[in-house]
């Protein structure tokens, strides 16, 4: 028995829901360690369509636990809906199905506040964030200023943090900004509301995922965004706030690195990006609209168009390594289809020379041109394949090609956005490292 980490290997999108979604079955625990409402997973289930952004995405499963780690941070009025929108729909019926860290931070309204009002002040240099204050809490927690919700919980130092951020984040909003500032009164009241809603799924979530794994109980962890937007190893500053990788775990969610056996990196069959920042293998022509309208690829946080590109292994190379990744699931493989030929990316070129390793320089990440290798395409759908040999023999070549260049196994391929439209190779949970 094991327990699973489910990473994004490339910016983010890659259809991690799906594969935790998928996963559940085997788990009894999901978690989510780092990331908030900026994420948005899509989970299909017998052709019905649910996006969470931030209630684990174990949720479609009745009698498992689903905690939000201390990593999360946490819009109160963005999860209230969410569980609402669960409820309606027959999930999450009994609350002891979810548990939120008492060390998990809160996004308050200065922070969205100062994240759309800096995007818009950055103008062409934008980062196009998701602008649900994601930056400024993470800002604030580090900063040893941020408020949490063991926090909210205790009325006096909810007061006390709450008036001495306002006062300092109105000088900032209204000075430097040219923002309106905001009202204390309606800001505590806003949020004491919210305590009463949350309070009963407020824990120690570490204490209890070691008491549950004690027990035998297996923990899937949920990872959103992906490697190449995190904040130490992506495309910095084009990148997010938090830690997206594999190391995320363990600092996310208080469970030690001994207890994470399986690293799955979760990767399209082809590159998406939302927001701005370098893209190597992006295409600007005919090929990435047919990517984009055969992928349908439109944010599911914030319905941004997302630019596409091919396959791009130095990048996903990248994510293998960092994140120690045991295993890729490829998704999206049936958008490929019709295709004549499928470039991989292999190495970027640029200064002159090639490189088969992810640069650090912002500067040379704008410039680098992909080197292309071509696959032989195929046309037959892929949407009703659930066996690997059945799949077209050009389609076994480029999932093998992939694994070869990155030497690293594909234990699944995804052709449909479904939870049953996949081709299962190996289950992670069976597996002990
Ligand atoms: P996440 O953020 O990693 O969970 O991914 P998103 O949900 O934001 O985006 C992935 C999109 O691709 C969603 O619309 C999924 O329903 C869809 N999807 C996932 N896997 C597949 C697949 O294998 N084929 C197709 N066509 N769509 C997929
Ligand atoms: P999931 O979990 C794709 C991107 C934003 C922006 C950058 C910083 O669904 O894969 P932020 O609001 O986090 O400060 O924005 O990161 N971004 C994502 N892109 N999928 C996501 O999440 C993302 N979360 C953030 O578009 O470029
Ligand atoms: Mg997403």
């Amino acid at each position: 028995m094991a327990n699973v980490a489910i990473i994004g290997a490339q910016w983010g999108d890659e259809g991690k829901g799906k594969i935790v979604d998928l996963f559940t079955h085997d788990a009894d625990i999901i978690v989510r360690f780092q990331g908030g409402n900026n994420a948005g997973h899509t989970l299909v289930v017998d052709g019905k369509k649910t996006v969470l952004h931030l209630v684990p995405s174990g949720a479609l499963h009745p009698g498992k636990l689903c905690v939000i780690g201390n990593g999360v941070v946490v819009d109160p009025e963005v999860l209230l809906k969410e569980i609402a929108g669960l409820k309606q729909n027959g999930w999450l019926l009994d609350d002891a199905s979810l548990r939120i860290s008492e060390e998990a931070h809160l996004i308050m309204p200065y922070h969205k506040a100062i994240d759309q009002a800096r995007e818009r002040l950055r103008g062409e240099g934008m980062i196009g964030t998701t602008g649900r204050g994601i930056g400024p809490a993470y800002e604030d927690k580090v900063a040893r200023i941020g408020i949490r919700f063991i926090d909210l919980l205790e009325e006096e130092t909810f007061q006390e943090k709450l008036r001495r951020n306002i006062e300092e984040k109105n000088i900032y909003l209204k000075a430097i900004l040219k923002e309106k500032a905001l009202d204390f009164d309606k800001i505590h009241d806003r949020y004491s509301g919210y305590r009463e809603k949350l309070k009963t799924y407020v824990t120690d979530t570490g204490l209890l995922l070691d008491r549950e794994m004690r027990a035998g109980k297996r923990v899937l962890f949920e990872g959103a965004q992906g490697t190449l937007l995190d904040v130490d190893h992506g495309t910095y500053p084009f990148v997010t706030s938090s830690n997206t990788v594999a190391g995320g775990v363990s600092s996310g969610t208080g469970v030690g690195p001994r207890h994470i056996h399986q690293v799955i990196g979760i990767s399209k069959a082809y590159t998406t990006r939302v927001g701005s920042g370098p893209f190597p293998t992006e295409l600007h022509g005919s090929e990435g609209e047919i990517l984009k309208r055969e992928g349908i690829e439109f944010g599911a946080t914030t319905g941004r168009p997302r630019r596409c590109g091919w396959f791009d292994a130095v990048a996903v190379r990248h994510a293998v390594r960092i994140s120690g990744i045991t295993g890729l699931a490829l998704t999206k493989l049936d958008v490929l289809t019709g295709f004549k030929k499928i470039p991989i990316c292999v190495a970027y070129r640029y200064d002159g020379k090639l490189h088969e390793e992810f640069p650090a320089s912002i500067r040379a990440m704008q410039s680098a041109q992909p080197i292309l290798e071509e696959m032989d395409g195929w046309d037959t759908p892929l949407t009703a394949v659930r066996r690997f040999s059945d799949l077209p023999a050009n389609a076994q070549k480029y999932v093998r090609r992939i694994e070869k260049i990155l030497e690293t196994e594909v234990i699944l391929v995804s052709v449909g956005p479904d939870r049953e439209q996949t081709v299962m190779l190996k289950n992670p949970f069976e597996a002990r490292q």
